[in-house]
């Protein structure tokens, strides 16, 4: 397994994000201009076929770095590759010198995030229709 930084946003990161958030998740905006100023990453199966990915970036309103756009393909789930994934994005965010993560999360999804160690803040609010809630971790 190998995971890969870009700075802009690669063809397996647009190929994965369409596949997970449009045609499976049914959202209607997916690519955005975070995608510009965000770091991007992809992991990369033992047999070289991506199969997760995230984006990351410092948001000046949240005055912290937020990771974002998390999915792994649907034959990948459920290997731990979503934390994993995870955990690079936490390490490089580390070694940019920050110390807070927030990730807005799709309540359905909370555990995963709550088994990295994030905790919800604040209230639910939707996102395309879609129950959200932000949620921070403390390197
Ligand atoms: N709902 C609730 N808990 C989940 C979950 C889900 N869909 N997916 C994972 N978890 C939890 C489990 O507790 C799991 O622990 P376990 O191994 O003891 O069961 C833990 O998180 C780690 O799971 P992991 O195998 O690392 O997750 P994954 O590789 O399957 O990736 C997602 C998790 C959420 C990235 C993946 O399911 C996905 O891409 N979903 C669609 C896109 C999405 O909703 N992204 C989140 C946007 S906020």
């Amino acid at each position: 397994m190998e995971i890969k930084k870009y700075t802009n946003l690669p063809d397996e990161a647009k190929r994965i994000r369409t596949e997970v958030f449009l045609d499976e998740q049914k959202f209607s905006v997916e690519f955005d201009e975070i995608d510009d100023i965000a770091a991007h990453l992809v992991l990369f199966d033992d047999n070289g076929a991506a199969a997760g990915v995230c984006r990351y970036f410092f948001s000046e309103e949240k005055n912290c770095c937020m990771i974002g756009r998390v999915a792994v393909d649907k034959a990948h789930r459920g290997q731990g590759l979503g934390s994993v994934i995870m955990l690079e994005a936490e390490k490089l965010i580390r070694e940019d010198g920050y110390s807070k993560i927030a990730v807005s999360a799709q309540c359905r999804v909370s555990p995963f995030y709550e088994s990295l160690g994030y905790k919800k803040t604040g209230e639910e609010y939707l996102d395309e229709y879609c129950p959200h809630i932000m949620m921070v971790k403390e390197l």
